[in-house]
């Protein structure tokens, strides 16, 4: 079995990949890092685990092949500098901190960089806008079909902001309502481009991006649209052969909808083209796709295990 470790304990995408790496057959997790509740037990915080691990939060660090980061942006980086990590340690992390730039990690979308992760010691994992954005555009990137502004709108669920209170959490506001936030600056566009121009180093286009916070707990819908000068059956072919290897891509002209993906590890990726214009629809999970679902595939992507494991995860559609 492989040893695994968690810091950042307590939050929202701790609480996920915990229930992940329980399930893992080929890890054990060890320990999971809190700097607020070390000594309590890890099912007092994530009361969905009850009955499921004996495991309390622990305020030291143990040596394990495995770490993972579930820490907000700006402490991932701090943590690893404060504490003493053996070399060699695996690390993913969750954050923002290391996705850009030559940070020494690599970028971990699988989609993108599945022999780099492969033969990678630290992954960066995506941002979850970043994550939905992105499965909805490498491929045309990859053939150079970008040369037009990008539209896009993406509304994500409240868990997208982390387990801490806020009034745009709170639930009197957030019920029942919707709002935009970010407009043309969210601050994952900085690693969409990167993506992009990884595979098109000529990608200077807009990306016009509006986030929207919606009034639902977990998932991200985004709709974008671009001008292309591709019929359906041709955008169609070009997503499915670049997807050809991704397990947990589904391209579709079928309508898609958060319920199907919601729970699982999947992005669904629905096809429409309406005059000149491509209309890309993708729906993921933030927590999962989007987060720790994505950490578990880097992960078994690192320890040369099939990418599926552990990941083959039921949505609640009804
Ligand atoms: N939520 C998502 O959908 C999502 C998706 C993709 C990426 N991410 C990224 O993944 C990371 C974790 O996200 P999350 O949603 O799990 O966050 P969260 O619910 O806010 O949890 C973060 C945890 O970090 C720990 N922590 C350590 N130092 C801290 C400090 N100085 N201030 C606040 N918390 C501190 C806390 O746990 P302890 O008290 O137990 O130490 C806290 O519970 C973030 O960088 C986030 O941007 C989140």
């Amino acid at each position: 079995m492989v040893s695994a470790g968690i810091a950042g304990g307590t939050g929202y995408t701790a609480g996920e990949l915990i229930w992940l790496l329980l399930q893992h057959p080929a890890v054990e997790l060890r320990f999971v890092h809190s700097r607020s509740q070390a000594g309590k037990a890890v099912s007092s915080v994530h009361t969905d685990l009850m009955g499921e691990t004996d495991l309390q939060f622990s305020s030291e660090l143990s040596a394990v092949e495995v770490l993972f980061l579930c820490l907000p942006h700006g402490k991932a980086r701090e943590f690893l500098a404060e504490q003493s990590i053996a070399p060699g340690t695996r690390i993913i992390d969750l954050s923002h901190d290391h996705r850009l730039g030559n940070s020494g990690f690599v970028y971990g979308l699988p989609e993108l960089n599945k022999e780099a992760i492969r033969h990678s010691r630290q992954v960066a994992n995506p941002g979850c806008f970043a994550t939905a954005l992105q499965l909805a555009l490498l491929p045309l990137a990859r053939e150079r079909r970008l040369q037009g502004e990008v539209h896009v709108q993406a509304i994500t669920g409240a868990t997208g902001a982390g387990a801490g209170l806020s009034d745009t959490t709170h639930f009197s506001w957030r019920s029942n309502n919707l709002s935009v936030y970010k407009a043309f600056g969210h601050q994952h566009l900085g690693e969409i481009k990167q993506s992009l121009q990884q595979l098109d180093s000529d990608f200077a286009q807009e990306i016009n991006f509006i986030p929207l916070r919606g009034n639902f707990a977990r998932g991200i819908f985004a709709s974008l649209y671009t001008e292309i000068d591709l019929s359906l059956e041709q955008a169609m072919q070009l997503y499915k052969s670049f997807y050809a290897d991704a397990p947990f891509v589904q391209v579709t002209t079928d309508d898609i909808s958060l319920k199907e993906v919601v729970n699982t590890n999947r992005c669904f990726l629905q096809l429409q083209k309406h005059g000149k214009k491509l209309l890309i629809l993708s729906a993921i999970d933030n927590l999962l796709k989007g987060a720790s679902g994505q950490a578990v595939q880097n992960m078994n992507l690192m320890l040369g295990l099939d990418e599926s494991t552990g990941l083959q995860l039921k949505p609640i559609r009804y």
